[in-house]
């Protein structure tokens, strides 16, 4: 098998089913009773949990190639944007159906009264434009600038990810800042590199 065979055969299905572990290990414990004693909260934070961490290992993966000189992994950053995406749709389903049960007054309330729901509508919006836009055909029709320019959004909704999850925690923060702390990281990266570029121009 040549490079481009094992890529195709063997690395990008193993990513996409390493993907797909969380949503195998939640819906084990929903299946064998492994949610606790309030299962729509042990759910929705489950997903919103790992729609973030997915969100910021996508985030990780441009620096990865820059820094480590591996630039095969361009090649899986869409797949893992979208299972991201995926996550998130999952999380915000599961609050939508399972905790407000389709009580659009309620979520409407929700939105408008609770920054933090705010903040993860923000995010979702950006998510979903971003998965649209995602094929290379979209590359061609938007024209590569308008969509790369576009697709920066990601950072925003990392930022947003991370204030969701730090604004709706009340007591120990350390997990947020942990999360806040990697992001800082990667837009300090990212700043860094387009500071180097328009020196060089
Ligand atoms: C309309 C959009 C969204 C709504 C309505 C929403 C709603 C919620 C709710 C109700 C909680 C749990 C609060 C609690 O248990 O007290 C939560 C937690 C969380 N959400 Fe969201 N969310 C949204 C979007 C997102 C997105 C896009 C992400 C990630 C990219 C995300 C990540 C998280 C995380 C990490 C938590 C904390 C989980 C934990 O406590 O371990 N959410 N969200």
């Amino acid at each position: 098998m040549n490079k481009e065979t094992v890529i195709r055969r063997v690395f990008k299905p193993g990513v996409f089913l390493l993907c797909l572990i969380p949503l195998a290990v939640i819906v084990e414990r929903a299946l064998f009773g492994g949610l606790g004693a309030n299962p729509v909260e042990a759910v929705n934070r489950f997903l919103g949990d790992w729609a973030l961490r997915i969100l910021l290992v996508t985030l990780t993966i441009t620096p990865l190639v820059h820094l480590g000189g591996w630039p095969v992994l361009v090649r899986f950053r869409r797949m893992v944007g979208l299972f991201a995406f995926f996550y998130a749709v999952l999380h915000v389903s599961n609050y939508v159906i399972a905790d407000q049960f389709f009580n659009w007054g309620d979520i409407w309330a929700d939105i408008v009264k609770r920054n933090y729901i705010t903040v993860g509508m923000g995010v979702i919006i950006i998510l979903t434009a971003l998965a649209v836009t995602s094929p290379k055909a979209m590359i061609k029709k938007m024209g590569a600038t308008r969509w790369r320019k576009l697709h920066r959004l990601a950072y925003i909704a990392g930022i947003g990810g991370v204030f969701h999850y730090w604004m709706m925690i009340k007591a120990d923060l350390l997990l947020p800042q942990i999360h806040a702390a990697i992001l800082a990281v990667l837009l300090g990266y990212r700043l860094y590199r387009s500071k180097i570029k328009t020196r060089s121009l």
